[in-house]
């Protein structure tokens, strides 16, 4: 098993959706401890760990955060509604087993009555197996959470579960972080945001508490490698990290792409361009925090985004460890 692997089932295991990173967070800081000098966490819930150094204030981002689901409605015969946490779709939910922080099991469904191509969440319901409301009632309630339950493995090098997006970043901060030396010149800050899929929410308070001189996030990003694919996209699964030049929400700074560039270049490490036609980062958040931050991103080609089963290079995830290590001690 990777160490990548490794870190991602401890991390993918924590129930973690928008705004409940609770767990998430407790088991980074758990790891992160021995490799910073101080750990802090915000008002919103921001970790932030931080090696000290005399230079340049460099901050690395991932959100703890996944999408999910949060329970709406408990009908009469026991069944539940729900609404989406994030960006769901629904080709990804039917027959899929979630689970509520307490530990509550359910299948997704959805009313058979309604022609399949016309079904959105609204017609979906969750089964808990109970008999009625009052039965239902004692499992859940009404603004409790849940995510994806779903198996994951690794296997020739290629790792796959749900949620990915974006332990899979946490994780690469981590690796990151241990591959410091001894002694660090800038000042680094390893910061695990909240509430991305809802927004990108948390990584502006947090950055605004540190107003760092660059910023780079470490997030998931489509590949266009995939039959038919619906839009032409220069980023492979296995091709090495990537590094952004934009998505919808950020043009990156010129700058921090080409440190992450340099950096790759140094270590041998082959990377391939980013452009994201759909989605955002906690990049534009990072961005636009005080009077303006340099921001750039890297991040690890992804297939099935916010699916039950996402999939990724090994290989990816460690170059994107490697280069980000090498790239904040390098402005
Ligand atoms: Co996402
Ligand atoms: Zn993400």
């Amino acid at each position: 098993m990777s160490k990548v692997f490794e870190y991602y089932r401890q991390l993918a295991g924590a129930f973690g959706p928008s705004g409940r990173e609770d767990a998430v967070r407790e088991r980074i800081g758990g790891i992160a401890g021995a490799f910073c000098d101080d750990i802090t966490t915000d008002a919103l819930g921001n970790l932030i760990c931080r090696r000290r150094g005399a230079g340049k204030k460099v901050l690395a981002a991932a959100h703890m955060d996944s999408t999910g689901m949060v329970a709406t409605h408990i009908d009469r015969k026991g069944f539940l509604r729900f609404a989406a946490v994030g960006g769901l779709f629904k080709g990804d939910l039917i027959n899929i087993q979630v689970r509520f922080e307490n530990g509550t099991r359910g299948v997704v469904s959805y009313e058979e009555k309604t022609p399949f191509k016309d079904v959105g969440i609204e017609h979906m319901f969750l089964d808990i197996g109970a008999g009625n409301r009052e039965e239902a009632e004692k499992r859940v309630r009404i603004g409790d959470f849940a995510v994806f339950d779903a198996p994951s493995f690794e296997q020739d090098g290629v790792l796959c579960g749900p949620y990915l997006d974006n332990r899979i970043g946490c994780a690469a901060l981590l690796l990151a972080m241990e591959q410091l030396p001894e002694t660090v010149e800038n000042d680094l800050y390893f910061v695990f945001t909240v509430q991305e899929e809802v927004g990108l929410r948390g990584a502006g308070a947090a950055a605004f508490g540190v107003l760092p001189d660059y910023a780079i996030a470490v997030d998931v990003t489509d590949t266009g490698d995939l039959p038919k694919h619906k839009y032409p996209m220069d980023c492979h699964m296995g091709g090495g990290a990537a590094v952004k030049v934009l998505d919808r929400s950020v043009i990156c700074s010129p700058e921090v792409r080409d440190v992450l560039e340099a950096s790759a270049k140094e270590l041998g490490l082959h990377t391939q361009r980013e452009i994201l036609q759909v989605g955002g980062t906690d990049t534009a958040a990072l961005q636009k925090t005080g009077a303006g931050i340099r921001a750039g991103a890297l991040s690890i080609p992804t297939r099935y985004i916010h699916s039950p089963s996402e999939m990724c290079a090994v290989s990816d995830v460690e170059a994107a460890a490697a280069i980000l290590a090498r790239a904040m001690q390098a402005f």
